[in-house]
């Protein structure tokens, strides 16, 4: 894994093109396979691209006066302005939630979540593990043990089968993540949640707009989280929100991200919780509402390209785009397919990884089994971690790392493009595609490369 991009600078990467280039290629003849014969660009060939991709994130003069407004009114704390409470309402009506509040990132939004939900120490949250560590952080930090429910390898989501086996008398929540804005099959993860009584969490951090049977991610279960981090759809450098449907809900979240203040229904003018300080702050939400319409033509945009991309990339053997559950739409922060080398002449994934990146197309694995890196070890040999749980249960806790085969065959064979990339135009997609089959074309010469 050493040698791999992390997502984030993955991300910077790919967007550091042209959108000059963009333009160039959009006049390009459409997709003729031609190129398909040519030697590939890992073995020396021309690459089938050559120039960038559209950059992320954007910006338009004509949104700076709003941002102005916040610098020249010198209202720049949640408490002292109205930019932050206009930009929830916005973005609770644009998601059909009842509440919205801004927070200082995703992370915060997910710790606020989890306590409102009366995560405490010495609880269990069931989790998806193919996310990103913030997931895992978030409920450690609450001093609670996140356990992985395994991920379905053709959804690369939580997969409620595996749920209710993982449930104990500590169990609190179920946490399940919609990664790359592919929406988790939430009706029977709320089924179990209700049969068991536990709190449902969305983390959305990757979500916005995205829909499961008619209604947003962020609104299915008893809170959504979202990130505003800057390579997010809709980006203000750092920042996030929590939302749902329940005015006590949204009233303890906003108590507890503002240090405990009584609000809403918990009256006076004292502390009536714990808190913290994860406000957002109004220059945030100004830049945040200014993009709003731009996510809803983004998101068409994104989706149109990616429908495009699933139906044509998975007529080629050996690539599997993810399924979705029915009657859902995701919106693609990142664009997955599975890999299967087989199909490939036995050329590895990352040896495809790299063929690809040469031949001008990033992608990247993402996610690797993160539970093995030590970030759970640290936590679970911790003073805290072994006064909160038995030995016997934190042994048994390590080694069921050992039965998430779902998630390590999804770890092992994902391949995935960032969403700038599906803002370029329709030829752009077919280089993908040509990429893709040029590399299959000569997989046998790659595989046996250096
Ligand atoms: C799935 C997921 N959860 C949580 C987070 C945390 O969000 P933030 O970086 O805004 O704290 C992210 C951000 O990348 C994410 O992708």
């Amino acid at each position: 894994m050493k040698n791999q991009l992390t997502r984030r600078r993955f991300i910077r990467h790919a967007a550091a093109g042209s959108a000059a280039v963009t333009l160039l290629s959009a006049r390009q003849a459409p997709l003729a396979f031609a190129a398909e014969a040519a030697k590939p660009a890992l073995l020396g060939g021309v690459p089938v691209r050559q120039g960038g991709w559209p950059s992320w994130p954007t910006w338009r003069e004509q949104w700076e006066p709003a941002v102005l407004k916040v610098l020249r009114s010198r209202k720049w704390f949640r408490g002292s302005g109205e930019t932050i409470a206009e930009f929830e309402a916005a973005y609770a009506q644009l998601l059909g939630a009842k509440r919205c509040l801004a927070t200082a990132s995703g992370t915060t939004a997910l710790l606020t979540s989890l306590h409102v939900m009366d995560v405490d120490a010495g609880d269990e949250v069931i989790v998806s593990p193919y996310t990103f560590i913030a997931t895992y952080n978030a409920v450690l930090l609450n001093n609670a043990l996140p356990v992985f429910a395994d991920t379905d390898p053709a959804s690369l989501t939580m997969d409620p089968a595996s749920i209710e086996s993982r449930i104990t008398d500590r169990t609190r929540a179920i946490l399940p993540v919609h990664i790359y804005g592919m929406p988790c099959d939430m009706d029977p993860i709320n089924a179990i949640a209700k049969k068991h009584k536990l709190a449902v969490i969305e983390d959305a951090c990757q979500a916005w707009l995205a829909e499961y049977k008619g209604r947003k991610c962020g609104t299915l279960g008893d809170l959504g989280c979202f990130s505003f981090q800057e390579s997010k759809h809709l980006p203000s450098g750092e920042g996030g929100a929590v939302t749902g449907n329940s005015d006590e809900l949204l009233d303890r979240c906003t108590a507890f991200h503002n240090c405990g203040r009584a609000t809403g229904s918990f009256k006076g003018n004292g502390y009536f919780t714990r808190g913290s300080n994860y406000r957002m702050q109004h220059f945030q939400a100004a830049i945040l509402t200014q993009q709003l319409e731009k996510l809803v033509t983004d998101t068409a945009h994104r989706r149109e390209n990616a429908d495009y991309l699933s139906a044509q990339l998975k007529q080629i053997p050996g690539i599997q785009p993810a399924r979705l559950p029915e009657n859902s739409r995701a919106v693609w922060h990142l664009f997955p397919f599975r890999y299967d080398a087989q199909q490939f002449n036995g050329l590895g994934r990352d040896k495809f990884i790299r063929a690809l990146n040469a031949e001008g197309v990033p992608c990247s694995s993402v996610y690797h089994e993160q539970y093995f890196d030590g970030i759970l070890d640290e936590a679970i040999n911790s003073r805290g971690f072994k006064r909160l749980f038995s030995a016997e249960r934190l042994k048994a806790y390590r080694e069921s790392f050992q039965e998430l085969k779902g998630n390590r065959q999804v770890c092992a064979t994902t391949v995935a493009m960032t969403q700038n990339m599906l803002l370029a135009e329709r030829s752009d997609m077919n280089q993908i595609l040509e990429a893709v089959r040029k590399i299959q074309a000569h997989s046998a010469a790659l595989a046996k490369s250096a």
